[in-house]
């Protein structure tokens, strides 16, 4: 067994703050009145009273205008996929789609169900190592929105502006980089993510939703998926996940101590140039992404050999450093670095890949 600190380098469900894992444990038998979060009524005033503190700690850290809902649904991003053309589509025949890697990817396949979804790019021809140049991107008319993934949590693949696309909104899957920069919602029609990444646990996902797109929701969506009816009851329709909830509380109250957005962006793109600058000043690791598109997240990298890959797995998770294989349809070797990823723990893995290139190298 190591000596060393644990660092879980896992894409999601991801690492969790020490703090929050504390006061997890704290509260497990006793939150409210002698009883756990997740034996109380979802209808007691210090449940609601929760609920309205995570909508306002959100809001004043990703600064969320007022004409946005925030709306806390079960499922993953991926119960997206569909609720996202039922609730946005709004009667047109048609949605847009730019596909940029797996996840982009398989919105695109689930929205296919339900209108004639339209790929206005695709990334596959460079195996999503890059996002292709917006000047090719080919729009329907027609398409109220245009739906991406912000980062592509498999293959390492981020935005870092705003997609240009004129006379629709934008619809964002960010799930692997919410709260890690600053959002500019003006060209937003809607931004969901799940939480096991930088929010909390799995089983929360938020959506951010231009109230005036409410209430336009296809005929047959079922009442769990349609926003309009998470709008009128706060999120709370049916029994809410209640341990989920109060964790996304827990990390939101954490994050508010890493400061503002811009604050956590730049922390977020120095801790990822760490190990980028021990990639590009090797003969060794290779990152196969296109440098101006590289994730601040999720940092994938090769080795020389399979075999060397399996050695670097190996002798990392002896050191310490877990979680650190690629997704299984890329490949290699990934770092998942989010908010709750200390320097520290960045620092560790640089100086880990230094010492096995110069041993193995
Ligand atoms: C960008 C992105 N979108 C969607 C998903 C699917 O999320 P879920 O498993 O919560 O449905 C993931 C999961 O990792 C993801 O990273």
């Amino acid at each position: 067994m190591t000596t060393n600190k644990i660092y879980n380098f896992g894409a999601g469900p991801a690492c969790l703050p020490q703090e929050v894992l504390n006061q997890i444990k704290a509260d497990i038998p006793d939150w409210y009145d002698g009883m756990s979060v997740m034996e109380l009524s979802h209808r007691l005033p210090v449940f609601m009273e929760l609920t309205q503190t995570i909508e306002a700690d959100l809001r004043q850290l990703l600064e969320i205008p007022n004409d946005f809902a925030v709306l806390f649904m079960h499922g993953g991003a991926r119960t997206q996929f569909a609720a996202v053309p039922l609730n946005l589509l709004q009667g047109a025949k048609t949605a847009d789609y730019l596909v940029t890697g797996i996840w982009s990817s398989l919105a695109y396949d689930e929205a296919k169900k339900y209108t004639n979804a339209h790929c206005v790019a695709s990334g596959e021809s460079n195996q999503f190592t890059q996002i292709p140049q917006s000047e090719e991107w080919v729009f329907t008319e027609t398409s109220p929105y245009l739906h991406y993934t912000d980062n592509e949590t498999i293959q390492g693949v981020e935005f870092h502006h705003v997609p240009k696309c004129e006379g629709k909104w934008l619809v964002s899957d960010m799930t692997s980089n919410i709260l890690t920069k600053p959002i500019s919602f003006e060209n937003y029609g809607a931004i969901y993510a799940s939480a096991q990444k930088n929010l909390g646990i799995a089983g929360i996902t938020v959506v951010i939703v231009r109230k005036e797109l409410l209430g336009k929701t296809h005929a047959f969506t079922p009442s769990m998926l349609d926003y309009t009816v998470y709008e009128k009851s706060h999120s709370l329709y049916n029994t809410p996940p209640m341990f989920c909830w109060y964790v996304l509380g827990l990390m939101l109250k954490w994050t508010k101590t890493l400061g503002s957005c811009e604050d956590i962006a730049s922390t977020c793109r120095e801790k990822a140039n760490l190990i980028y600058d021990v990639i590009d000043n090797s003969g060794f690791y290779t990152s196969p992404i296109y440098k101006a598109h590289r994730s601040r997240m999720n940092i994938p990298f090769c080795l020389p050999t399979e075999e060397l890959e399996q050695l670097f797995l190996q002798k990392a998770n002896e050191h310490g450093l877990k979680q650190l294989k690629g997704h299984k349809l890329v490949g290699g070797c990934r770092a998942s670095i989010y908010n709750a990823m200390p320097v520290e723990g960045v620092i560790a893995l640089r100086d880990f890949m230094k010492s096995f290139e110069n041993t193995y190298g």
